[in-house]
């Protein structure tokens, strides 16, 4: 059965207090809306349509970064969720399959639940997600006889009796396509706040003689985030479950609770994150790779046996071979470090390529940056950089070259050359035990003024 995804992504989210629209906010360095997107792509969805409306050029840029294929339609007024789902009308005409509704704010959905609900639609027209609330609140409460949902009922239109039900509406809804547009289309308003309820649809199914059923999952699947306080509970969430899921992958972490991690992070069995640590997006550590103590790794790729840290940032496009170790306050941009080479100490290496067995002295930079330009600095193998060697990029190191300390680098040097660049050192004799005794009489002549 193919399966099309309808994800309402139209509210304002007034709550976020933001100029950004709500489900732009991020949670393990992506989007709320990816999140979505993610836990139904397994699904392998024909078709992926998200509803905008505030903010619907920045949300529709985000679904098309997530998915090329996917199509936004626009919900000019935001007049309920049954009205939002009418919006995709047209992007499922010829469509036949499975519809499934999800909400751009509620990033967990499983997909062990969507599969769950795509089971029960074999002898059900309508299968709606619901989850016994520790505490129902607000929540549409969904009305049982039996296996059958009779109907579901928004808390601002419910009796007492009602409310007191603790079965409560995720939002989460999967029917046929033509059976969800019918039943969208007969939907009306008349109700406590005159909105086109979705939540309306299980009732008039059943006035037409369709089955409605509830599968239910965890409560932690379904939360949704409306506010900053939310947004930072999801987010710790997430994080308690990525770093389960990489331990029990066989990642060593000490202390896990101080390592954060993206949506993306991939890090190979017996790899070991000391504390302190951040993986941004982008970033795959291999087997047996060591990061060190507050480190920062962005859009990195550390290979195995490579050391990281402590303190060393790893910025887009660093790409480290085997063995590679890259030591304290050491900054690598877009560079490649081949096997085994060694950066250990305070340095810059941006828009470079570094090759095997090289070593970087400390405090070496790649002056890649004339103000206006980058340029590239290209290491040889098996080179011996000095100490607070400056590279003036574009520059060429050979192989099996050498700079002296404190050399600048203007010039290519030659495979196995030498090159030094620095003034040249002067002794004065003396000098020195003169200006002492200069500086502290002048200091005991204070001291008595
Ligand atoms: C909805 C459900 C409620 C359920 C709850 C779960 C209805 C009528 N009620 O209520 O039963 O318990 O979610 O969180 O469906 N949206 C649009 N266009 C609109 C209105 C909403 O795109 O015109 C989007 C929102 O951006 C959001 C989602 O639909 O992503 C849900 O809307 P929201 O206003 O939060 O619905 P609730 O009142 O929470
Ligand atoms: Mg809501």
């Amino acid at each position: 059965m193919s399966i099309a995804l309808v994800i309402l992504a139209a509210g304002k989210g007034t709550r976020m207090d933001s100029d950004l629209p709500k489900v732009l906010h991020k949670i393990g360095g992506a989007p709320l809306l990816h999140h979505a997107m993610l836990s139904a792509s397994a699904l392998e969805p024909e078709r992926t349509i998200v509803v905008t409306g505030h903010g619907a050029e920045l949300v529709e840029a985000a679904a098309l970064d997530f998915d090329a294929d996917a199509v936004a339609v626009r919900q000019d007024e935001q007049l309920g969720t049954a009205h939002a789902v009418r919006q995709a009308k047209q992007a499922l005409a010829g469509f036949e399959g499975d519809v499934i509704v999800l909400y751009g704010d509620t990033p967990f959905i499983s997909t062990d639940t969507l599969d769950a609900m795509r089971a029960a639609r074999a002898s059900n027209d309508v299968v709606v997600l619901g989850f016994q609330a520790a505490d129902p609140g607000r929540y549409g409460r969904l009305v049982m006889e039996g296996n059958t949902l009779s109907r579901i009922v928004e808390y601002k239109d419910a009796t007492d009796a009602e409310r007191a039900v603790t079965l409560c509406n995720s939002g989460v809804v999967c029917a046929d396509a033509e059976t969800l547009l019918d039943l969208v289309d007969a939907v009306g308003n008349d109700n406590a706040s005159g909105e086109y309820y979705l939540t309306d649809i299980v009732g008039i199914a059943g006035d037409r003689g369709l089955k409605s059923t509830a599968v239910t999952c965890d409560e932690a699947e379904t939360i949704g985030i409306n506010s900053r306080v939310e947004l930072a509970a999801a987010e710790a969430t997430f994080q308690a479950r990525m770093r389960v899921s990489l331990m029990d992958s066989g990642v060593q972490m000490q202390a896990p609770d101080t390592v954060f991690l993206s949506f993306d992070t991939v890090i190979g069995r017996d790899a070991e994150i000391e504390p302190n640590v951040i993986f941004a997006p982008g970033v795959t550590v291999e087997s047996g790779a060591r990061i060190r103590a507050f480190s920062h790794l962005e859009g990195a790729h550390v290979s195995r046996g490579a050391i990281v840290g402590p303190f060393a940032r790893l910025r887009p496009g660093a790409e480290l071979a085997e063995q590679v170790h890259i030591g304290n306050f050491v900054e690598i941009k877009n560079a490649r470090i081949d096997e085994g080479a060694k950066v250990n100490h305070l340095s810059y290496v941006g828009d470079a390529e570094v090759g095997a067995r090289s070593n970087i002295g400390a405090g070496t930079i790649t002056c890649n940056y004339d103000g206006v330009m980058k340029h590239k600095t290209t290491i040889g193998r098996d080179t011996f950089i000095g100490s607070n060697t400056m590279l003036v990029a574009p520059v060429t190191v050979g192989d099996a070259a050498m700079t002296a300390t404190s050399t600048v680098v203007t010039r290519d040097v030659p495979e196995g050359a030498m090159a030094i660049g620095r003034a040249d050192q002067v002794n004065k004799d003396g000098f020195a035990r003169k200006l002492f005794s200069m500086l502290r009489a002048k200091k005991a002549k204070l001291g008595k003024g």
